[in-house]
């Protein structure tokens, strides 16, 4: 049982499942299209949204800070990441690196880790989305009946309208196929861009030094009553649950690590890049460089522009604009927030796609669902159902929590990763690597400790949940994809344990 459990793919046969005519993508993505969707998939609801919830509630001007300690977070992941990337070159991102790396079980488990990720960051962004639209479509007098506007302010039922149909809408573009996606994106992008530049250009004429005092507020208690509301860290160490000092910045971190989430989405797309082995690197590590320099430099100017405790909690940056008595700038950082959260959508909902398909091509999901369209040559069918359950779930859920519940899988999505480049380099070091982590094992050890730091930053009912959604993810696996695993079947077939592949 443990060597079935543990049975690796081996590194040639993935990349040579991907050149099965039915079962393979186009390879039309250079480097530039892989740092668009970076962009693309990076910059969304993390800093247009949270933003000023964090600064309000965990961290204050700091929240600057909390973005720096996400980020380095997210560097030591992606050198780790950039170098599976570019030696594993097939869809499914850590789940393919896991399953060539630790073995069959720990790689569904990634995968199943990776639909909560990329469904959930999917259905969180469509709320936040919609919550744009209804604001733009306030101002010009239009509308919504609550109970057509998503589960916050319904008294009873509340659905979603606007979220649930974006989802739909993506889903149709995603099935005619990639070319589409990536030229929308890219429009779609400059705009999401350029208003990010706005903000930061136009909002540093309106910073009032005053509002960086105190930079780091003191400490304060919060009451014990939610207690597995406070991070898992502070129960376990004992310590007083608290908001701001330096633990809200940790705090505040793990919160708007969820701005960063979407550069690991690039390496799911490995199998459509027409030269993986250089361009991945350098669409994981640009687009995460950009990003990282845009949100410092945006969370500066909007705590410098409105005192931390006045800042709004659903569109900080539009209505930091309107404090100061700018509402039209207020109206295009509006626009241009909707427009680019949809293309954070787009990339999610891909990113999904592509793991599930990676799955179903594996035989740990059904089979079905690995076949490409004819014509399009996309993985249609779990792009449809996901579309459809992801549109369902956005329609009907509220979106905070639910936020720090796609961190804690990314972030142990990042360890799996980490512990895989130190074994890969280990059991076959003769694999050429167009991208080397550089400083194996000490990296990849940083990453691991990096990314469980943020993670026990997180409440402990979020690791509650986690564990919920990790137990039915073995109950999957036990009950169907032990028993139709490809690899396992071509064991059985030849009799032999361990590797199946030739
Ligand atoms: N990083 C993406 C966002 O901020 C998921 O919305």
């Amino acid at each position: 049982m443990g060597s079935t459990l543990f049975r690796t793919k081996n590194i040639e046969r993935s990349i040579q499942d991907t050149e099965e005519p039915e079962h393979a993508l186009k390879k039309t993505l250079s480097a530039l299209d892989l740092t668009v969707f970076g962009v693309g998939v990076i910059i969304g609801t993390g800093i247009f949204v949270l933003t000023g919830k964090v600064a309000k509630e965990n961290a204050g001007p700091a929240v600057s800070l909390s973005f720096v300690v996400a980020a380095v977070v997210c560097a030591l992941a992606a050198l780790c990441y950039a170098e599976f990337a570019s030696t594993v070159p097939v869809a499914g991102s850590a789940y393919t690196f896991s399953y060539a790396t630790l073995g069959e079980l720990p790689a569904w488990i990634i995968g199943w880790d990776l639909v909560l990720e990329f469904a959930l960051g999917t259905a969180v962004v469509a709320v936040g989305w919609s919550g744009y639209i209804r604001s733009l479509l306030d101002n010009a007098g239009l509308h919504l009946p609550p109970s057509l506007s998503g589960r916050e302010g319904a008294g009873g039922f509340g659905f979603d309208i606007l979220a649930a149909g974006l989802v739909l809408l993506l889903t149709a573009i995603l099935v005619v196929g990639m070319r589409l996606s990536a030229r929308v994106t890219r429009l779609v992008v400059a705009v999401k861009v350029a208003v990010v530049l706005i903000v930061i250009v136009a909002g540093a004429f309106f910073i009032n030094t005053a509002n960086y005092k105190p930079f780091v507020p003191k400490a304060e208690p919060v009451p014990a009553s939610g207690s597995l509301k406070a991070p898992l860290i502070q129960l376990i160490a004992g310590w007083v649950p608290s908001d701001f000092g330096v633990l809200g910045i940790f705090t505040a971190a793990s919160v708007v690590f969820f701005a960063f989430i979407g550069f690991d989405i690039v390496a799911t797309t490995a199998e459509e890049t027409r030269n993986p082995q250089r361009d991945m690197p350098r669409g994981i590590l640009g687009s995460l460089l950009i990003c990282t320099i845009l949100y410092v430099a945006v969370s500066i100017v909007v705590t410098g522009m409105q005192h931390y405790d006045d800042l709004s909690v659903d569109a900080p940056l539009a209505d930091a604009f309107k404090s100061i008595g700018h509402p039209w700038y207020a109206g295009v950082i509006s626009f241009g927030a909707a427009v680019g959260l949809t293309t954070v959508c787009l990339i999610l909902l891909l990113g999904q796609t592509r793991v599930f398909f990676a799955m179903s091509r594996d035989g740990l999901l059904p089979r079905f669902f690995s076949r490409v369209h004819p014509r399009f040559k996309t993985p249609h069918r779990p792009t449809v159902l996901l579309g459809v359950v992801i549109a369902v779930v956005a329609g009907f859920t509220s979106l905070s929590e639910l936020a720090e519940l796609v961190n804690i899988g990314t972030l142990f999505a990042f360890v799996v990763v980490a512990i895989g480049v130190v074994i890969l380099r280990r059991t076959r070091p003769d694999l050429h690597r167009a991208f080397r982590t550089p400083f194996v094992p000490v990296v990849p050890a940083l990453s691991v400790c990096a990314s469980l730091w943020l993670m026990l930053n997180l409440p402990a009912k979020t690791w509650l949940r986690f564990a919920v959604w990790l137990v039915i993810g073995f109950l999957v696996y036990f009950l169907y994809g032990r028993t139709h695993s490809r690899v396992g079947e071509e064991q059985r077939a030849t009799g032999r344990a361990g590797d199946a592949t030739p």
